[in-house]
Parts: C-alpha cells; sequence; structure tokens
C-alpha cells in the first residue's frame, strides 16, 4: 500500500461560530482523507490547533503569539474560522489576528466564489431559471485596509479629534491582482473580468487602478472586459447577475461586494473564500466569509456550508482538484436534500449538516 501524503494544516477557529464552523470542517476532511486510503493517491491531514482569538487576548493582552507568523510559516495551510467578539474591540481582534496573518504572509488575492446551491432559496427570483455563478476576487494586501493613517490632536479637547485614513494603490499591486484575475477568467467558461472602482470620485488610487486594468487587458485579448463603478456594480450583482464572471475590485469594495453576493445566494454562511499568497512563498488561508455570528454562536446554529466550501478550495491548492470536486458535489447533495441549518430556511443543527456531508462524500 501506497503510503499517505500528510498534509500539515494549521487551524484557528478563533472566536464565536468560528469555533463550530472550523469543527465542521475539520471533520469532513478528516472522512475525506480516512476515505483515500488504499486508493492510488492516499493523503492524511495533520493538524495543529492554535487557541488564538478574543479569548486569549483577555488572558494574555495579544491576539496571536508574537512568533506566531514562524511557527505557522511551516504549513501547507491554514484553515482559518471567524475572529471578533464584543469583548475585545472589532480593529483590534481583526488587525490582531486575521489582518496580521494575511498581510504578514502576503496574501495578496482573496478568492471569493458566489455559488448558488441546489435546494436553498436565494431571494433573487432570477436565480430560478438563469445559471449564476461568479466569482469575487479581491485585492487583499494594500488598498483601504493598508492600515495607513492616524489620530491625532486629542489634545484639542472634547470634539477636536482628527483621524485620517488612506487607501494605498501601487502598480505592482494592482498589476498582480488583474492578472491573477484574468488567469482565472481564462479557466472559466464565460471569458469576461469586471472591475470595479469608484474612480469617478477618487481620482488617484483609482484612476491608477483603472489605468493598469485597461494596460494589463491589452495582454487578454480573449477576455472580455467591462470597468462599472461600485454603486452601479452592486444594482448589477442583482439586477443582471448572469453577466457575471469574475470581478475584480479593491479590498474595501470585493469585501462588502461579495457578502452581497453571498446573501443573494441565500445565506453569508455560504460563502467561502481563500487568501492566496500565489507565489507560494508562505502559507495561504482558507476561511468562510462570514464573521463570528456572536448573535448565534455556541447554539449549533451555524451554516457550516461556508467553512466546507472554503475546505474545498484548500483542497484545490493543495493539488487534490478531485477530492475539492468530490466535496463541492457533497454539499450540493446535502442542501437538495433538504439538510439546511436556519439561516437557509432549515431546521437541521450544524452537527446534522456535517454528518450529512460526510454521508454524501460517497453519495
Ligand atoms: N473574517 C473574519 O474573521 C470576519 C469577517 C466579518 C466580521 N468579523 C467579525 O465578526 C463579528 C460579527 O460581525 P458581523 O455581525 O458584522 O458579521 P457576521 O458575519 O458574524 O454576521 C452577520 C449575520 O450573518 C449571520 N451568519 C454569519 N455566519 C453565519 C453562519 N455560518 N451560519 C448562519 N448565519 C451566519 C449572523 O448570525 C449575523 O446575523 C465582529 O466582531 C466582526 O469584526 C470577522
Amino acid at each position: 500500500m501506497t503510503a499517505p501524503h500528510t498534509f500539515r494544516i494549521a487551524a484557528i477557529p478563533a472566536d464565536g461560530v468560528g469555533k463550530e464552523v472550523v469543527a465542521a470542517g475539520r471533520a469532513v476532511l478528516d472522512a475525506l482523507a480516512a476515505d483515500s486510503a488504499g486508493s492510488p493517491r492516499p493523503f492524511a491531514f495533520s493538524w495543529e490547533e492554535f487557541p488564538w482569538g478574543c479569548e486569549y487576548y483577555e488572558r494574555t493582552g495579544r491576539m496571536m503569539d508574537d512568533d506566531g507568523l514562524d511557527r505557522l510559516r511551516e504549513f501547507d495551510a491554514i484553515y482559518f474560522g471567524a475572529v471578533g467578539w464584543p469583548t475585545v474591540p472589532d480593529h483590534v481582534s481583526l488587525w490582531g489576528l486575521r489582518l496580521r496573518i494575511c498581510q504578514g504572509f502576503d496574501q495578496w488575492a482573496n478568492v471569493r466564489p458566489v455559488h448558488f446551491l441546489p435546494g436553498v432559496t436565494s431571494p433573487l427570483r432570477k436565480a430560478d431559471d438563469t445559471d449564476l455563478d461568479w466569482v469575487v476576487v479581491r485585492e487583499n494586501s494594500e488598498g483601504e485596509y493598508a492600515g495607513l493613517g492616524g489620530r491625532n490632536l486629542a489634545g484639542r479637547g472634547p470634539g477636536g479629534e482628527v483621524a485620517v485614513q488612506t487607501a494605498l494603490f501601487t502598480e505592482v499591486g494592482c498589476e498582480r491582482i488583474m492578472r491573477f484575475a484574468f488567469d482565472l477568467a481564462r479557466t472559466r467558461a464565460r471569458r469576461k473580468v469586471s472591475s470595479v472602482t469608484k474612480s469617478n470620485a477618487q481620482q488617484y488610487g483609482m484612476v491608477l487602478w483603472d489605468d493598469v486594468f485597461r494596460r494589463v487587458a491589452a495582454d487578454y485579448p480573449d477576455v472580455e472586459t467591462e470597468s462599472v463603478l461600485v454603486d452601479a456594480m452592486s444594482a448589477k450583482f442583482v439586477l443582471r447577475p448572469e453577466e457575471l464572471s469574475v470581478v475584480v475590485a479593491s479590498n474595501l469594495h470585493a469585501d462588502i461586494l461579495s457578502d452581497l453576493g453571498s446573501a443573494l445566494a441565500g445565506s453569508l454562511g455560504l460563502a467561502a473564500s481563500a487568501n492566496l499568497n500565489p507565489e507560494r512563498r508562505h502559507p495561504s488561508m482558507f476561511e468562510p466569509v462570514h464573521g463570528s455570528a456572536p448573535d448565534i454562536a455556541g447554539r449549533g446554529l451555524a451554516n457550516p456550508v461556508g467553512a466546507v466550501g472554503s475546505a474545498a478550495l484548500m483542497l484545490d491548492h493543495l493539488g487534490l482538484p478531485d477530492q475539492a470536486a468530490r466535496l463541492r458535489r457533497a454539499i450540493e447533495t446535502t442542501t437538495a436534500a433538504g439538510v439546511r441549518t436556519r439561516d437557509v430556511g432549515g431546521t437541521a443543527s450544524t452537527e446534522d449538516v456535517t454528518k450529512a456531508l460526510v454521508e454524501a462524500l460517497n453519495a
């Protein structure tokens, strides 16, 4: 028998429903690996779980250990839950953990597919009779989330403080995310890239973005393009989503648009994402799009589909596309069979859906 190839995965469930959905994703991945024993290409996962997050912050004053990035560096991938809890300011928790990992490992491409599932009702009437399937590619290293700026002049007294938050756009940053988007478009049935900005109002960074988009597009004459302002693009998501294939946008715009996309598909709990360092100099990180959902945390109500879909993206990244496809089919079988959590109109618990997903692997 061939010895299994073991992938080393760092699990960071972090906060709230992050813990529930990472446990679900791990169970499904382990079932997939167990099933590969005896196959021509067996594989296994060796997990190490890190306790970082808001509880860790309350105990230690740190969201993650100071040497955290060095410890994560050795892994093949990072499987992340969600960060944030009402006891810690959101900007402290997000910057202290998730953004620190994304920036520290130059995970500059954030891929967020908008995928419609059988058995899940979309608020879009169009979804009933139209094939809808697009992917948001988010610039994940600079833009509005570059973390540049400051607060000052508090000495002026109450009401006198000022804050500056600067968006950073570099040609290098724009060009690499656009080439990524065009290359992705070439792998899809519809070869089209829609670029999103607000360059009519933001005349420096976003005009640079538009210029780079035009320059890069010239290298991909076989790919259709369009440039759409973000306000018009949000309307397009709702009214003409069938015209979308790859949507490339800045850190903030793509963050918002991908939440809109997942809501249109039926729930924030369904959406998967990959934070990629495409050069593979550092580990990439896979996480559901949603946050820690304190309103439903710890009650078995969390939809694990977004986290399991993120596990499928991780399998693609690890060079196991057939297993990724199998996982996606299991998700479709499960939702089509009506095993759904409350957010998508069902009554099943996180655990029920996880069990159904494991069973559906061999359906
Ligand atoms: N990537 C991340 O780690 C990330 C992303 C967004 C928000 N956050 C953090 O999460 C916390 C809560 O933020 P929020 O309320 O704006 O966003 P959220 O995504 O946590 O929740 C928004 C809504 O979606 C629902 N929801 C989210 N995930 C779900 C799931 N798996 N199943 C069913 N329903 C689900 C929630 O119940 C809530 O009603 C904040 O601390 C925020 O900073 C973290």
